[in-house]
């Protein structure tokens, strides 16, 4: 006899659902799993077999064979415990209805002792669920808030498998989990610039950075209030759409980082990778490939403070994933394409000692030793940061005024006015890699064709520009799409004058201290 359960396997970030097929013989006691499982999977024999006895259920003493399918995806994890078991179950009559179970998905790991315990990847898991036209979902009561996010779905948190046992067979009904918005993390947990004095030009370059998405480059002398000014972009950046949210919350969810309380990440994320980080770890990679640090801070920044102390390779790594949005790891099982649409945030001083460039502080350093220094920092990666702004250090009437700043909210607000003008705009517009443009900094030069184009006062200026500073294409681009931003802010259709005059004057510290 065959009886039947389902669940749901991951692959990167989309979930698919899992047939559990249970075949159950009166022959020689023997139990088999197939269907491509690895390691993780083959320990759930006696996982299974010990939660079973240990919760005091029936496990038959015959011939069993549970099949995995489809066959051909390698399945990989612990959540398919509670299925397996689940169907085993049905096969040894111990549900009274078993048809009341087939529209519905089981997602567990056991313990020895029949206690479901959390997995990663189940708010994907359950998205995948929904679309195989499942109705019910029962998940480990640790992992239930982020599958109430997804629509149309009964949901059930189980502790043990018990429960689910009492439950279809009416013992003791489980409730349904409903999804709460009080379980969004959006909660400003972040520090707020009204701490950051004076520095009112750097503060300007940071809204439109977060306006637009676009890469800034914090530069300057140590002692500055360059990481102080970094460790608060979070709190300005502007809301998320609920597709982000969703997707951040998937890569966040199948890494095992999604707080247990959380349902749904609301907030911005912002990683701060420490500069002895390895290549895979900042990109993504392992034998069973996992999200690097770039897809954690997927829609939101990604700040790499001390860029020189980077490995060089590291830094390099980066280069793709700032082009394309996303990142595909080839391994043994396959490849995985996560997303990574990240703001890159650095800051550096400008040499060894720090104070190359410094209008009244001496620099200590060799000529060469400059050199060497900056050149840490490849062409082609400055090259994808649209904003370069130097960080001076402030005089004693700023430092020593009594009153607080602007502080972070009023900022949030002109900065949510401009990315609300900007999704309303790439409504419909893609990058050439597919992936779905939301802010200024992702245009390409067909979409800047179409949305950025200049009255003849504006292409005289950029023409002067581009003689005088001796930009490139990518240059020229780069300059235009940060008008873009200055322009939304502004709450101007048109691109006007000062905001390609402003724009010019984001990025042009190359000739000081890359050359
Ligand atoms: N503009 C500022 N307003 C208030 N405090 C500041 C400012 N700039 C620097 N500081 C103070 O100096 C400290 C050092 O700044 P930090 O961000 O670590 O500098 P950097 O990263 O440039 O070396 C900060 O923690 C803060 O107390
Ligand atoms: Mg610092």
């Amino acid at each position: 006899m065959i009886s039947i359960a389902y669940s749901a396997g991951l692959f990167g970030i989309d979930g698919y659902l899992v047939t559990v097929e249970c075949h159950s013989a009166r022959r020689l006691s023997c139990f088999e799993i197939v269907g491509l499982p690895d390691n993780a999977i083959k320990e759930a024999k006696e996982r299974v077999r010990a939660a079973a006895i240990n919760s005091h259920l029936p496990f038959p003493q015959n011939e069993i064979i549970v099949n995995l399918a489809p066959a051909d995806k390698r399945k990989e994890g612990s959540s398919f415990d509670l299925a397996i078991l689940i169907s085993i179950l049905i096969s040894g009559g111990v549900f009274e209805k078993p048809e009341l179970l087939e529209n519905s998905c089981f997602i567990g790991e056991l313990s020895l002792s029949g206690e479901v315990r959390r997995v990663n990847g189940v708010l994907c898991m359950a998205v995948a669920a929904k679309k195989a036209g499942k109705t019910k979902l029962f998940v480990p009561q640790e992992n239930v808030n982020e599958a109430s996010v997804v629509k149309g779905l009964e949901v059930y948190g189980v502790k043990s498998v018990n429960d689910i046992v009492n439950h279809f067979n009416g013992l003791k009904e489980l409730s349904k989990t409903e999804y709460t918005p009080s379980n969004e993390n959006d909660a400003f947990s972040y520090p707020d610039f009204c701490d950051v004095m004076g520095q009112v030009a750097v503060k300007r370059a940071v809204e439109i950075a977060a306006a637009g998405g676009h890469n800034i480059l914090l530069i300057g002398p140590p002692g500055t209030g360059k990481s102080m000014i970094a460790k608060r972009i979070p709190s300005i950046l502007p809301e998320m759409t609920f597709e982000e949210s969703i997707e951040t919350t998937k890569i966040h969810s199948v890494s095992g980082i999604l707080p247990q309380d959380v349902s749904l990440i609301r907030e911005r994320p912002f990683r701060s990778p420490h500069h002895t980080m390895s290549a895979p770890s900042l990109v993504g990679g392992g034998k069973i490939p996992q999200p690097g640090e770039v897809s954690l801070a997927n829609n939101g920044v990604l700040f790499l403070d001390e860029l020189p102390e980077f490995n060089r390779t590291v830094t390099e790594s980066l280069r793709q994933p700032l082009e394309d949005g996303k990142i595909t790891i080839t391994r043994t099982a396959g490849r995985i394409t996560y997303p990574c649409s990240f703001m890159l945030v650095a800051a550096m001083n400008p040499c060894k000692c720090g104070y190359y460039g410094h209008p009244t502080h001496a620099c200590t350093c060799k000529k060469e030793d400059i050199k060497k220094y900056v050149s840490k920092i490849s062409g082609p990666l400055l090259d994808r940061v649209d904003i370069q702004i130097e960080v001076m250090s402030i005089g004693y009437g700023e430092i020593s005024e009594k009153r607080k700043a602007e502080p972070s909210s009023e900022i949030r607000k002109r900065v949510n006015k401009a990315r609300a003008i900007m999704q309303a705009r790439f409504e419909n517009d893609t990058t050439e890699n597919g992936v779905k443009i939301t802010c200024n900094a992702q245009m390409e030069s067909k979409h800047l064709r179409k949305y950025c184009t200049l009255s003849n006062e504006c292409s005289s200026l950029m023409e002067t520009a581009f003689t005088a500073l001796g930009l490139s294409a990518r240059g020229h681009d780069r300059i235009l799409r940060l008008a873009r931003t200055i322009a939304d802010l502004g709450g101007s259709e048109e691109i006007q004058p000062n905001h390609i005059a402003e724009a010019i004057g984001l990025r042009s510290l190359d000739k000081k201290y890359f050359n």
